[in-house]
C-alpha cells in the first residue's frame, strides 16, 4: 500500500538565497528553480517582496516571479511578504499565494521586520482587505524558540494565534527559525494548536542548526502534518536571528521520506545532483552553508 502523500515546499530560492551576500545572477536562480521542478517539486517559495535594502539578494524578485509564472503556469509559486506593499507587488506580478511573516517573539519581529506584534497584525488585516484574492499562509517565525527571548510554551503559541484565526487565517507554517526545536516539542506544539484550532492547515519549516531537521520534520509528519518545508542543499538562515543556520536539506528530506515509503512525488537522484550543482554555483556567506549529508555512492548519512 502506498503511504500517505507529503507535499514538499521548497523554500531555498527565498530562505536560502536571502542569506547569500554575493548576488546570484538571475539565470542561476532560474536554473535551480528549473531543476527543482524537473525533479518533481510542485511548491516553491521563489522569492520575497521585501525592502531591497534589507535583503539586497532578492532585489530581482519581480523578474524572477514573472519568469517563473510565465514558464510554469501549473506550479504552485509562493512568495514571502512582510507588509501591504509586498503583498500588492506580489499580486501585481500574478503571485496567488503569499507567506506573511510574523514572529512569535516580539523582539525578533522588531529585528526582522521592524514592527510590533500589533503593527504586524494590523498590516495583515489591511492585506486581507486590500488583496482578497491572495491565499495567505501565516509564517510564524521563532515558534520553537528565539535567539533573544528563548523558548515558548505550546499555550503561548495557541494564545498568539487566536487573533489571527479569528481574523480568518486558515494556513499556518510553524517555523523553527533558529533550529532549536526537538521532536517532542514539535509534537506538543502541533497537538496544542490543533486541539484549539482543528480547522487549521499546518506546515512546518525547520532549520537544521542542531542536526535535528529530519527528526523534527518527521515528528510533525507523525503528528499529522502533510506539508513540510526544506531548502535544496540545506541552504538558509535568518540574517536577523543570530546563530540561525541552514534549513533541513531537501535532498535529506526526499531521501528519508521516499525510503520510508511516503509519496513525495520527488525523485531523489536528480535532486541530489541539483544540490551538488548548487554548491558549485553559489558561494555561501557567513550565516549559511550548504551541508550535503547524503553521499551519492554510499547513499547513507555521513
Ligand atoms: N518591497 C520593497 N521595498 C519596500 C517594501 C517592500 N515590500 N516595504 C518597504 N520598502 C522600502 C520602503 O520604500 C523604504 O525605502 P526607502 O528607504 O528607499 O524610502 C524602505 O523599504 C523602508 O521602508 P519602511 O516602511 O520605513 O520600513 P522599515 O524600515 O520599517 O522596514 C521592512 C520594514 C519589513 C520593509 C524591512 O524590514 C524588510 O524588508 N525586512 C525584510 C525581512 C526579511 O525578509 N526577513 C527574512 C525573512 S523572514
Ligand atoms: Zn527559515
Amino acid at each position: 500500500m502506498k503511504m500517505k502523500k507529503i507535499d514538499i515546499y521548497e523554500v531555498g530560492p527565498r530562505d536560502g538565497f536571502q542569506n547569500i551576500k554575493e548576488y546570484i545572477p538571475e539565470a542561476t536562480k532560474k536554473e535551480i528553480i528549473d531543476g527543482l521542478i524537473a525533479s518533481g517539486i510542485k511548491h516553491i517559495e521563489i522569492t520575497s517582496f521585501v525592502s531591497p535594502k534589507a535583503i539586497p539578494q532578492l532585489r530581482d524578485a519581480q523578474d524572477i516571479a514573472k519568469a517563473c509564472l510565465e514558464t510554469y503556469p501549473d506550479v504552485d509559486f509562493l512568495a514571502l511578504v512582510p507588509n501591504l506593499r509586498g503583498a500588492q507587488t506580489a499580486a501585481d506580478v500574478g503571485i496567488q499565494r503569499i507567506a506573511y511573516v510574523v514572529s512569535l517573539s516580539e523582539s525578533h519581529n522588531k529585528a526582522n521586520i521592524n514592527r510590533t506584534h500589533e503593527q504586524s497584525y494590523e498590516a495583515l488585516k489591511e492585506i486581507m482587505t486590500q488583496c482578497p484574492q491572495l491565499d495567505i499562509i501565516l509564517d510564524l517565525a521563532t515558534t520553537f524558540g528565539c535567539p533573544f527571548e528563548g523558548k515558548f510554551l505550546p499555550e503561548q503559541v495557541v494564545e498568539f494565534l487566536k487573533q489571527y484565526v479569528e481574523l480568518g487565517v486558515k494556513q499556518v507554517c510553524l517555523c523553527d527559525t533558529i533550529g532549536i526545536a526537538n521532536p517532542r516539542q514539535v509534537k506538543d506544539i502541533i497537538a496544542a494548536v490543533w486541539e484549539a484550532y482543528p480547522q487549521l492547515d499546518l506546515q512546518v519549516h525547520i532549520h537544521d542548526t542542531r542536526n535535528m531537521g529530519v527528526a523534527c520534520t518527521l515528528a510533525a509528519i507523525e503528528a499529522g502534518v502533510t506539508k513540510v518545508q526544506s531548502t535544496l542543499g540545506g541552504l538558509g538562515g535568518c540574517p536577523f536571528a543570530p546563530g540561525a543556520s541552514g534549513n533541513l536539506a531537501t535532498e535529506d528530506l526526499v531521501y528519508t521520506l521516499n525510503e520510508m515509503g511516503y509519496d513525495t512525488g520527488v525523485q531523489f537522484e536528480p535532486i541530489l545532483q541539483l544540490a551538488k550543482q548548487e554548491v558549485k554555483a553559489i558561494p555561501t556567506g557567513v550565516y549559511s552553508g550548504h551541508h550535503i549529508r547524503i553521499d551519492q555512492t554510499s547513499k547513507c548519512f555521513r
